[in-house]
């Protein structure tokens, strides 16, 4: 059986004391919540404080990035150590705006996932195509290569141990959500992916969350496809009730 997991990614939203405030208002609104699994990311800088916040309730706390060696000369960048020393349980790896604007390539997401799972913390892989990539039928070489490229040397076992994002490019912060079926179809081509490397019980085992515009009106239709397992969520998870909107339709779904 599969979790359902919604992860509220933050971006770079919220100041420390923005972010101290948001995260105590998601524990009380999730207090309740028992099967789905709630985590949010704040930026770095909050990510200490967050960790207080959130401890002893059942909000994870999770990570926007991370960098794939233990420490040394990389200016600007965060060791999954660092991370791990504060409590952290999800690192989203791989998200579009990683790989539009800094360089992110299927070979870095791939030393990040490693990283990551050796110190036990959870990643969440995050695939998807551009618009130009699905208007010109890229869509399944695509994904083909994102996943392929983030499992490459994974075990099944490293692999049971990891949470993909589906995310459309086109999707992403736009307003414009993919509809149920079509989001249900990449979810469907990505676990026949996890198939084709691992093998069925392995692909049956492994979350997969839709990102790009999910919102409380559009979730419940989402969550409710065979192969969409929870969320991603940006702009719906910087007010904590419209992502409690988004968690409380996975409430009971089972996988
Ligand atoms: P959005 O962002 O919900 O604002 O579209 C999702 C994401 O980038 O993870």
């Amino acid at each position: 059986m599969r979790k359902i997991v919604i992860a509220g990614n933050w971006k770079m939203n919220k100041t420390v004391a923005e972010s101290v405030k948001l995260a105590a208002e998601v524990v009380a609104a999730a207090k309740d919540i028992k099967t789905v699994t709630v985590a949010i990311a704040p930026t770095y800088l909050a990510l200490a404080k967050v960790a207080e916040v959130v401890a002893g309730s059942n909000v994870k706390l999770a990570a926007q990035d991370v960098h794939w060696e233990n420490q040394g000369a990389f200016t600007g960048k965060v060791s999954a150590d660092m991370l791990k020393e504060i409590g952290v349980d999800f690192v989203i790896i791989g998200h579009s705006e990683q790989r539009t604007y800094f360089g992110e390539t299927d070979a870095t997401v791939n030393k990040k996932v490693r990283k990551v799972q050796s110190l036990g913390m959870t990643p969440i892989i995050c695939i998807g195509e551009t618009l130009d990539e699905r208007k010109s039928g890229q869509l399944e070489s695509v994904l083909t290569r994102q996943v392929n490229g983030a499992y490459d040397g994974l075990s099944g076992d490293d692999a049971l141990r990891t949470v993909i994002a589906y995310e459309p490019v086109w999707a992403i912060g736009t307003g414009v959500t993919a509809s149920d079926d079509e989001a249900q179809q990449a979810h469907a081509f990505v676990r026949g992916l996890l198939a084709t490397l691992y093998g069925d019980h392995v692909a049956q085992s492994i979350s997969i969350q839709y990102g790009g515009s999910m919102k409380p009106e559009n979730a419940a239709g989402l969550l409710a496809q065979a192969d969409i397992d929870g969320g991603l969520i940006g702009g719906a998870a910087l007010k904590a009730d419209s992502f409690l909107g988004i968690i409380t339709p996975g409430e009971s779904l089972n996988k």
